[in-house]
């Protein structure tokens, strides 16, 4: 396969971020279709591939007419499911940005699809491709694993267009745990293990609009299986201090990870200290790694797939499950 075809389901603002970080340079790809309910916004990505590929508003009909090798599946949280549904049917490898689902029973038919068909797929969680989160996973590997804290802290919207119309729903986003703390949860597993255990406990201390029914902050505690502990959180009411990051510690190191970027400060035995940045173009070497492994058959780099995907997913419903019964949620 020379050049990999690609159709694109959902063509909003994250699909902008992996054309203009790479994507549309790459010399091996073609772009044969564009689905949006929005054709405009289709329109807008077609004449940023210099009018490459076709306009649909149904996938179903851009896949047969379309016929792309691989799908790029660029939701919000709520519009999951059926779209996967035509892929697999297709037997069509997939990209799919994060979070997979808002709902465990469409992740896990998901998963089970995939794995039944052998497809490739890979899962938006770019912060695994940044030379910083590189260096501490392989770290970890020599370490035990102790404890860990970390999320998502910030101002929240204060106008309601674009994503922030659906984000602030939480039956249409399933709140900023799951939206956008799944960063951080993937990260958690990717550097400690699976999760064995969640407890979530709810913050809101702002008046909001009657559509406003994400909560305002949360901090959620984990146990992983291997006995390590968590504690992640999100804030959407905290202007001041606004921070992205993660601390952990393992039985000889401690790494700090800080920004968008996850710049980390890793603390090592005998005063040894390595400061590594993570601002590579991490969207382009997690679309490469996809495109190589679709072209290859096989896996050529991908960090996350699906099944990541499904396993951030578990634990976020979990944490809002423990929020509605104020028990911990055994996974
Ligand atoms: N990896 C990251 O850092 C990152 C950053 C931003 C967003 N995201 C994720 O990407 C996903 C999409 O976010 P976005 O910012 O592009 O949102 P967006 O609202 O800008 O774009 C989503 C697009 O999907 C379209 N759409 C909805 N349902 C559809 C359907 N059934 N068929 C075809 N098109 C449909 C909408 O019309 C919209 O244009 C979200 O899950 C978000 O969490 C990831």
């Amino acid at each position: 396969m020379d050049k990999v075809k690609l159709g694109f389901i959902g063509c909003g603002g994250i699909t902008q971020a992996h054309l203009d970080h790479g994507l549309k340079d790459f010399p091996d790809v073609e772009f044969v279709g564009w689905c949006d309910l929005d054709p405009k916004v289709a329109e807008l990505r077609q004449q940023e591939v210099d009018g490459q590929g076709a306009i649909y508003t149904v996938a179903e009909q851009m896949l047969d007419e379309t016929k792309p090798d691989a799908v790029f599946i660029m939701l919000p949280p709520f519009a999951h499911g059926s779209i996967e549904d035509l892929v697999l049917d297709r037997d069509l490898p997939f990209f799919i940005e994060k979070p997979v689902a808002i709902d465990l029973p469409t992740a896990q038919r998901v998963v089970q699809e995939v794995n039944e068909r052998g497809l490739i797929t890979s899962v938006g969680y770019m912060n695994r491709y940044r030379d910083s989160s590189l260096r501490v996973h392989d770290l970890i590997e020599k370490s035990k694993p102790v404890i860990m804290h970390g999320g998502w802290v910030l101002a929240g919207p204060t106008e309601y267009e674009g994503i922030w119309k659906w984000w602030v729903q939480k039956d249409k986003s399933g709140g900023q745990f799951l939206e956008m703390t799944t960063h951080t949860i993937d990260l958690a597993r990717y550097f400690f293990g699976e999760v064995s255990s969640v407890f979530a406990v709810a913050v809101n201390v702002l008046d909001r609009p009657d559509f406003f029914t994400i909560d305002d902050a949360m901090m959620v505690q984990l146990t992983f299986e291997n006995g390590a502990a968590g504690a992640l959180y999100n804030s959407a009411c905290t202007p001041v201090g606004e921070s992205i990051g993660l601390t952990l510690w393992g039985t000889d190191l401690r790494a700090d990870f800080e920004t968008w970027d996850h710049d980390v400060r890793i603390q090592l035995p005998d005063g040894k200290v390595e400061e590594i940045s993570g601002g590579q173009n991490i969207f382009a070497r997690e679309d490469r790694a996809f495109i190589d492994s679709v072209k290859a058959g096989e896996n050529r780099g991908i960090l996350a797939t699906y099944e990541d995907g499904l396993r951030a997913t578990e634990i976020a419903v979990a944490a809002t499950t423990s929020l509605e019964t104020g028990e911990p949620i055994i996974l």
